[in-house]
């Protein structure tokens, strides 16, 4: 049998990813938990509600399990409508509680990672029209630029605003975000003023922290055609350049083209110092005339797919090298802000880390300048309009009674943290399933 070790550059970030309004609790402030109050928005009627109560300090547990399974990284995101109640109200204690989640992790001796911008918009924000209207721009400049100013001295690498294209066709196209539209026009627009909003804050960070190092967790889903319809393949190509490319290349050259709407934007223009990768899974489109709202396409998964337990996502390794591989294009160094899949059971999540893990591992291999990699998610949290319907993390969790148990995956992901490597070890240990593929004979 062939064996071998796969070891990851010394100096490699292994942590997990979290976002405030799903792990904090009692967000009242936020557009989510206004939209979680309505009827028929959350799978199940579920709600955030007190979340994995991080905001009442379970942080610190949990920063613990992090620490103990020597993850030595993490991704949080701070919300603004605690920091910012109102228009003209700012809270200084929101802000002392993120300086001691950052002080938590320099205690472990975690790197931090801050995201500004992780789907939820205060409501007072809302009330002006979101980030349909022009002004978020600034205002989300001068709200970044207030948490550099309070929370620099223990934090440089940041995140602005988490998968725009993600945010954007779930509000506006129909995808169970709020506001519930379903508009085009309102979609493009609200993807560039968040491109706008980016390259504002990217300078206002800059500005306020010289040694900062700024990017987007951009979500990079891969799409390929369905069949050989010239018509399916215009519409695989038209999902690839709006959902995927139109945001980073406007980062590169300052032109935004997003098909339908095209602006020259040159304040975006090389506003990145690393590439944040969110990869979950590639998917087939097919052109459908009867889907009008939908962009007359049909997304699907292959025959032949590996599917997690909701079928959310498909086990598509190959996808993540493909990721990977677009984001070398920048010549930036490349973090992964982002990968996993939802399985409370806990037998595919194994799979799914490993193969991708060492797909991660290969393109490192072949000289891609991958500095670390962001597990979603550390325990089990609130998936948005899913609510607690998919189970993300490596521990599972009872939202009612706050129990955390562990789940294997904990203790794979840790030997993997711990050794900076792949082992056949451990292969053999936690998924002889997948010996094969990883060790082809
Ligand atoms: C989001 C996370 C989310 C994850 C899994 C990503 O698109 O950034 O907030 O929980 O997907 O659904």
């Amino acid at each position: 049998m062939p064996r071998a070790t796969f070891t990851f550059p010394s100096g490699f970030y292994w942590g997990t990813a979290t976002a405030a309004h799903q792990v904090e609790g009692n967000n009242l402030n936020n557009d989510w938990w206004a939209w979680e109050q309505q009827e028929g928005r959350i799978i199940n009627g579920d709600r955030s509600g007190r979340a994995g109560d991080w905001w009442a300090g379970r942080w610190r547990e949990d920063f613990d399990r992090a620490h103990e399974t020597y993850q030595n990284a993490h991704r949080f995101s701070v919300e603004w409508s605690r920091i910012q109640p109102e228009l003209d109200r700012w809270d200084e204690n929101a802000l002392d509680r993120y300086r001691a989640m950052l002080l938590g992790l320099k205690e472990r001796n975690m790197l931090p990672m801050i995201t500004l911008h992780h789907f939820t918009t205060p409501m007072w924000l809302v009330e002006m029209g979101g980030w349909e209207n022009e002004a978020a721009v600034d205002l989300f400049a001068e709200f970044s630029r207030r948490v550099v100013e309070a929370l620099g001295s223990h934090c440089n690498h940041w995140i602005t605003i988490n998968e725009p294209n993600v945010l954007m066709s779930g509000g506006y196209l129909g995808g169970g975000f709020p506001p519930g539209k379903n508009d085009l026009k309102a979609a493009l627009k609200v993807m560039s003023n968040l491109l706008k909003g980016h390259a504002a804050a990217y300078q206002a960070i800059h500005t306020a922290q010289s040694e900062a190092r700024v990017g987007i967790a951009h979500h990079w889903r891969g799409f390929l055609p369905a069949n050989r319809s010239p018509l399916t393949r215009y519409s695989t190509n038209l999902y690839n350049k709006v959902f995927n490319e139109a945001l980073p290349q406007a980062l590169i050259t300052g032109k935004f083209d997003a098909v339908m709407l095209k602006e020259d934007i040159p304040q975006a223009k090389n506003t990145q110092d690393f590439i944040g990768l969110n990869y979950y899974t590639r998917e087939l489109v097919r052109f459908d005339l009867r889907r009008r709202s939908e962009m007359y396409t049909q997304l699907s998964y292959p025959k032949d797919a590996e599917l997690s337990e909701t079928g959310f996502l498909n086990n598509d390794p190959q996808g993540f090298m493909a990721g990977i591989k677009w984001a070398a294009q920048f010549d930036l160094p490349i973090y992964i802000t982002e990968n996993g899949v939802e399985d409370g059971k806990d037998d595919f999540r194994r799979k799914y880390l490993l193969e991708h893990l060492h797909a991660m591992w290969r393109m490192i291999n072949n000289n891609t300048p991958v500095k670390g990699y962001f597990h979603w998610t550390l325990v089990d949290n609130f998936e948005w309009e899913r609510g607690w319907s998919q189970r993300f993390g490596l521990w599972g969790f009872d939202p009612v009674t706050q129990l955390r148990t562990r789940r294997k995956s904990v203790d794979l992901y840790a030997e993997i943290c711990r050794t900076n490597s792949i082992t056949a070890e451990t292969v053999e240990k936690y998924c002889p399933e997948v010996y094969d593929r990883i060790y082809p004979v």
